[in-house]
């Protein structure tokens, strides 16, 4: 029988007869995601629905500089890689996250708010399986409009977003430095937070700061919650950075991610439009993006 695996769509012809009765899933030796052993037809229709219910995870903290950008379409490529299906959403004025990938879209996250441009405009095919939603400067309008709003206007991401969310396994959110209403629209939409904590320049202040602003939202919307600390710009030759990690470890340590090294690789790839894996796959930054890809996806087996 054929069987389709409806991660990465990876086709597999097996003798039916060789998988025993009580044997119900399967795991794609391509992308390493399990699905349900059944014949072509119920794939198929497996492909439509996720089997998981999408994750929503916004990449989070009030500092810029400090790789938000670099991690979110690290992270999202790398997801997309692994046979997921990937929304980058970018929520910045700066619109990065197309120069990053080198795309250029006619619109995104405004036009898809405003209704200019329906959700399959708005949303661009940047890579296989990674769609983007850009930001861009007209999100400064975006976010007046948010402040006219007599109420419900935290709402406004998350009510754009959840028709079409579950097309996708991930919702990935890069956000803008800064405390604004559409920061507080994000954290009213995701779930989970991945903060990008620079070992470079001190933001332990940042993050302490940024925690304070995040439990003023959780007291109206309590699923909203930091799940990832990722240390970037490590230096393991600086003694700095050395303390400041072990500060981490000793305040947060179960939600601490093995670190993302200062790499000039990183920092060169936006440039041709390329993500870390397109740029420099055998590149220390390509390896710890993978490494951080399994941790959110919790699964090992991942990009090896
Ligand atoms: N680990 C790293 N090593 C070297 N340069 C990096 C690293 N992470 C990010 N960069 C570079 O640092 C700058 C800021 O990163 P960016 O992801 O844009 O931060 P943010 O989105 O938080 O403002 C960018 O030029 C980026 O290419
Ligand atoms: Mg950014």
């Amino acid at each position: 029988m054929l069987l389709i695996c409806p991660h990465c769509k990876k086709q597999y012809n097996i003798d039916e007869k060789k998988i025993p009765p009580n044997v119900k899933m399967g795991r794609c030796k391509f992308c390493g995601q399990q699905f349900p052993l059944r014949a072509e037809q119920d794939a198929r229709e497996a492909m439509v629905e996720p089997t998981q219910p999408v994750r929503r995870i916004g990449i989070c903290i009030s500092k810029g500089g400090v790789g938000k950008t670099t991690t979110s379409v690290n992270l999202a490529a790398g997801l997309a890689c692994s046979g997921f299906k990937v929304l980058l959403v970018d929520t910045d004025t700066q619109g990065q996250d197309s120069f990053v990938l080198g795309v250029k879209p006619k619109g995104g996250l405004t036009e898809l708010i405003t209704e200019e441009l329906a959700p399959d405009e708005a949303v661009v095919k940047a890579r296989e399986r990674l769609w983007l939603l850009a930001g861009g400067k007209s999100l400064a309008g975006l976010k007046r409009l948010i402040d006219r709003k007599d109420f419900g206007g935290e709402l406004t991401l998350a009510e754009a977003l959840k028709p079409i969310e579950n097309q996708y396994d991930y919702v990935i959110v890069d956000t803008s430095p800064g405390w604004d209403p559409l920061t507080v629209n994000v954290l009213f939409y995701i779930k989970d937070i991945l903060t990008p904590v620079s070992l470079e320049i001190m933001t332990l202040q940042g993050l302490v700061e940024f925690l304070k602003s995040l439990s003023a939202i959780q007291k109206h919307r309590k699923e909203v919650a930091l799940k990832y600390i990722l240390p970037t710009f490590y230096d393991q030759r600086v003694k700095k950075c050395n303390g400041i990690l072990e500060k981490i470890e000793q305040l947060y340590g179960h939600l601490l991610c093995k670190p993302i090294r200062s790499n000039v690789r990183l920092s060169e790839a936006p440039a041709s439009g390329q993500t870390i894996y397109e740029f420099a796959p055998g590149s220390p930054g390509a390896e710890d993006y993978r490494e951080l890809v399994r941790k959110v996806a919790n699964n090992d087996k991942l990009l090896r």
